[in-house]
């Protein structure tokens, strides 16, 4: 077993880094705030090769592993897990989806611009009857011959407003349960495309999360993923992975969180020392750090089985269920390292603290891979 990284692993977690410090840190809170998305920050990280990381560079992308996307995505998330979650959707859940069950003339259509950061995508599953219970569609596509007919409305959808592609979950025959199901493009600006309200979050506020309608949206036959019913395998597939983004960003969440309340800890001082001298907070900083170490091994992990095309699935779950409760552990204890000061915005842990919570919620809440693990242990 090697735990190294490689150079080229290295030098992608220094420019994510880099840029985490640089670009994002100086207007996270404005964003926070005024659910602000990070429009120009995102196109720079498209410029950097961030938003298709894994795609093959023939079709615009970064050529990178999934070793460096978790390292990337940590790196993100330490300081701005608004911005690491439109990355997230956009790399783990379109563009593999699109690049590995997408046929030619929908990767030169669709993924090219994703991959190179030029558009964003949108990942179409949770309806308001339908979270945890994803076989539960409600959304109709009804085959019209050359085309579907799509009518319903999705929930909860990151990006929602910002992004131009869409994968959509429909189901055609109602009969047939989930294997029913398709997977249809949809661009915006289709005529019955319909982008609703922008919810108000407690966390990842500079994310956009909306509700979308669709009524009798005409989608061509050539837009559908797959063979006739795929779509509900083709969101189980991809959100396997879509699960190691998200845990890498609770990763990201919890280590940020716990570098403010190191660093912090250095420099208060109280009943004549530095506070981490005191016992009381050298415990809490030790099992932070610990914890965090186990979910990043978890993460790398994950990623290591995707990466050598072996069963990941699992480990995913496992890294996911982990590292969003370590974040949220990590971010609420962090928050008390700081006392009164980590109850105002300028200290930076409040926001993590709210942004951890939905890591245990999208993507498939603690439940579901709590479900997906207990299968798997039990196969
Ligand atoms: N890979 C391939 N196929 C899979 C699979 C996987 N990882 N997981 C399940 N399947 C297949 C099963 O084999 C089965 O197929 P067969 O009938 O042919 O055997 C089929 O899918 C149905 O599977 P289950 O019987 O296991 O389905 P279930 O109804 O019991 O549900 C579940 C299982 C794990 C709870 C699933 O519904 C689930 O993951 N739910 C949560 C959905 C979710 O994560 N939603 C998040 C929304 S997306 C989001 O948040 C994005 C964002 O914007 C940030």
């Amino acid at each position: 077993m090697f735990f190294e990284l490689t150079e080229e692993q290295k030098a992608v977690q220094a420019a994510a880094r880099d840029f985490a410090q640089n670009v994002l840190k100086p207007g996270v809170i404005e964003r926070d705030r005024d659910q602000k998305f990070p429009a120009e920050e995102i196109k720079q990280l498209g410029e950097l090769g961030f938003m298709g990381m894994m795609v093959d560079p023939k079709y615009g992308g970064g050529g990178m592993d999934t070793i460096s996307y978790v390292l990337a995505m940590e790196e993100i998330s330490k300081i701005d897990a608004s911005c690491s979650v439109v990355m997230s959707v956009n790399n783990s859940l379109v563009c593999w989806g699109l690049e590995t069950f997408g046929t030619e003339e929908q990767k030169q259509k669709y993924l090219v611009p994703l991959a190179k950061g030029e558009k964003i995508g949108a990942f179409c599953l949770s309806e308001p009857e339908a979270g945890s219970d994803a076989t539960s569609q409600r959304t109709t596509a009804i085959d019209m011959g050359d085309h579907y007919l799509l009518n319903g409305t999705k929930n909860w959808i990151t990006n929602g407003g910002s992004a131009s592609t869409y994968l959509v979950m429909a189901q055609t025959d109602a009969a047939k349960g989930h294997k029913g199901i398709n997977c249809l493009i949809v661009e915006k600006g289709m005529p019955g495309f319909v982008v609703g309200a922008k919810e108000d979050k407690l966390g990842i506020r500079g994310s956009d999360t909306h509700t979308l309608m669709f009524q009798d949206v005409k989608v061509p036959k050539a837009n559908r993923i797959g063979e006739d019913g795929f779509g509900f395998k083709f969101a189980m597939k991809t959100l396997s992975g879509g699960r190691i983004g998200i845990a890498s960003q609770a990763l990201g969440i919890a280590s940020g969180a716990f570098e403010l309340a190191t660093a912090y800890s250095k420099e208060r001082k109280a009943f004549g020392k530095a506070i981490c001298d005191h016992q009381a907070i050298q415990f809490k900083l030790a099992d932070m750090a610990t914890e965090i170490e186990a979910a990043r091994l978890l993460c790398l992990k994950a990623a290591w089985l995707k990466d050598q095309h072996l069963d990941y699935d699992m480990a995913g779950s496992m890294a996911k269920l982990f590292a969003s409760e370590v974040a949220m552990k990590t971010t609420v204890e962090a928050v008390q390292v700081h006392g009164g000061y980590g109850y105002v915005k300028e200290y930076h842990v409040e926001r993590l603290m709210r942004d951890a919570k939905i890591t245990q919620i999208y993507e498939g809440t603690s439940e579901v891979q709590r479900i997906v693990i207990g299968r798997g242990v039990t196969r």
